[in-house]
């Protein structure tokens, strides 16, 4: 036997490793504990996950590949999150999800874990899991769906649900055809095909190093992913051989290449949160404002919706996330490794763009500047983000009077009032809705224009919330805005009426109003009233332990890493 860690339950001959051998013997035989590595399959399937419900076949291929490579795969079910489907935010589960998987990864006998994950929340939840228990690990990412169709034009899904009902409540789609296009938006299994969330969330554990090169991106029913996961399930077993950990993969040098791709790519906001997070779980140094200096100067090569035109099976026809760092090699730190125990850079020689329209060649980028702003000021101490390739540029220097909303309830109740007083320069500010005001910080940053404006023909306005944008939108939001309101943040003390002064050039965000005054205002009761803090349950433990979103929105006793040791015998 040798000393690796399922050893500790299976070798000997005294009752306790008895028991762990014999209830574990229905169809695995002796020599399954001669010392051969056990892997778990941590999977994320759910036929309430509709995004990860294919991860059972992933799974089939990675045992697969686990045995032929000598090792004995074991199916893990974990939490799993349908970010359509979970009220009332996927948000607030994940950090529960991550926690219950760190923790079934180090209460059992396993040496270590392939991570199967798509929809938006799994495959964060899965790496902060992964980098806690710091067992060797690999993440399979289940991959985007292919291109649905509807009225002879491509469906990008996520962003044309925002764009077909603004075009409803405008008046310029009927219901019907609106109600047409919902069986045309899903054509296949996979998750999101936008550069929403989960593509970005899978292309950037790419850049990590977690996943195999070239894997990310494939789409849910391509052969190749399961050719991929079988492979996947091979090295597991490598890795447990070479004591290959994820503290030895996401090193500060990968997080910085990981900022690098999800600028390249313009990718979704909420990678910030979940990057920060993971980062915190192994006492990886990384601030939000690491997002700024390293992504601010790189260039936008991708043409994927929301701000663009094409999908992801478009992205991998096209190259693939390498193609796309390929273009940036020399902002990529050569030493930051891959799961294969290669350099990210290695993988890049082979790499080629194959339709240049997808994927641009850095001389010809879609934007010069793609990455993310950070935005500090007297609205924001902590700071706050916004996406300036997805907003409106005349917009990104703007002066505007605050219309605010308490809650998102007190937005629905009023946006589309005829008498609200708003026009188009005003700014739309949300509070409440941060991680502990809502709880768990949803996706509703972008809140929908007044009806009135829209059908005036405003498409865009300023906002500014303490909650998240959901990847596959777009528009000229500042969000993650930290402290929040409910945590005691300035947003609290905002007044309609207040000018707000959005610089993003200077990185500021302020509310203009006499510093006396500003600093004597206390937060507006109709603030306060809207926070009512759970009484039990997660809800309780989330809300009184969550850190704000400047530091991936993760509660504050599960940073730093805490290995896979378990001090105690069971029984
Ligand atoms: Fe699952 Fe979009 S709803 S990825």
């Amino acid at each position: 036997m040798s000393g690796q860690r399922s050893a500790q339950w299976y070798a000997g001959t005294d009752r306790n490793a008895y028991i762990h051998r014999a209830w574990m013997r229905r169809g695995l035989p002796a020599n399954a504990f001669d010392g051969r590595p056990h892997i778990a399959i941590a999977n994320s399937a759910s036929d309430l996950t509709p995004c990860n419900s294919h991860l059972d076949e992933l799974a089939q291929s990675v045992k697969q590949g686990v045995y032929a490579a000598g090792g004995i795969p074991l199916n893990l079910p974990v939490v799993s999150l349908g970010e359509t489907q979970v009220r009332p935010t996927a948000m607030l589960w994940r950090n529960m999800a991550a926690m219950a998987t760190e923790e079934m990864l180090r209460a059992n006998p396993i040496d270590g874990v392939v991570l199967l994950g798509g929809c938006d929340k799994t495959i964060p939840a899965l790496l902060m899991a992964a980098a806690s228990v710091d067992l060797p690990a690999v993440v399979v990412p289940g991959g985007p769906m292919l291109t649905g169709t509807f009225r002879g034009v491509a469906l990008g899904c996520g962003t044309d649900v925002w764009k077909l009902s603004e075009e409803v409540r405008a008046g310029t789609l009927s219901e019907e055809q609106f109600m047409r296009s919902e069986s045309s938006m899903i054509r296949s299994r996979g998750h999101c095909n936008t550069m929403g969330t989960a593509s970005t969330m899978a292309l950037v554990t790419e850049a990590l190093g977690m996943t195999l090169p070239g894997l990310a991106g494939t789409p849910a029913p391509d052969s190749r992913l399961l050719q991929g996961a079988h492979d996947a399930g091979r090295l597991a077993v490598e890795l447990v051989a070479a004591e290959r950990r994820p503290s030895g993969v996401l090193t500060r040098a990968s997080f910085l290449n990981a900022i690098v791709a999800l600028a390249a790519i313009g990718g979704s906001t909420n990678a910030v949160v979940h990057l920060l997070a993971v980062a915190g779980r192994l006492g990886v140094e990384l601030t939000q404002d690491d997002f700024d200096r390293t992504g601010a100067e790189v260039p936008l090569l991708v043409d994927l919706q929301p701000a663009g035109r094409f999908l992801m099976d478009d992205l991998h026809r096209a190259g693939g996330l390498l193609a796309v760092l390929r273009e940036v090699r020399d902002l990529l730190d050569p030493e930051a490794l891959t799961v294969t125990g290669r350099p990210l850079v290695d993988y890049l020689d082979d790499a080629h763009i194959f339709d240049h329209e997808v994927i641009r060649v850095r001389e010809q980028p879609l934007l010069p500047h793609a990455g993310i702003a950070v935005l500090h000021g007297n609205l924001a101490p902590s700071g706050a983000i916004i996406k300036p390739a997805a907003a409106s540029p005349e917009l990104l220097s703007h002066r505007g009077r605050a219309v605010v909303f308490d809650s998102i309830e007190d937005l629905h109740a009023r946006i589309d009032d005829p008498d609200l007083d708003v026009d188009a320069d005003s700014v739309l500010v949300l509070r409440g809705c941060g991680p502990r005001g809502y709880p768990g910080m949803p996706e509703v940053a972008n809140l929908p224009l007044p009806a009135k404006l829209l059908r005036a023909g405003v498409r865009d306005m300023v906002r500014v919330c303490d909650g998240r944008m959901s990847g596959t939108a777009y528009g000229t939001v500042v969000l993650h805005v930290a402290p929040e309101a409910a945590a005691g943040g300035p947003l609290a003390r905002v007044r309609t009426g207040d000018m707000i002064v959005l610089d993003v050039d200077a990185r500021r965000l302020d509310v203009d109003v006499p510093p006396q005054e500003w600093e004597q205002r206390a937060p507006e009761p109709a603030t306060v009233a809207a926070f009512a803090a759970p009484k039990r349950g997660w809800e309780r433990l989330y809300v009184d332990t969550v850190r704000q979103a400047d530091t991936g929105a993760d509660l504050d006793f599960l940073i730093g890493a805490s290995g896979d040791r378990v001090a105690r015998e069971s029984h």
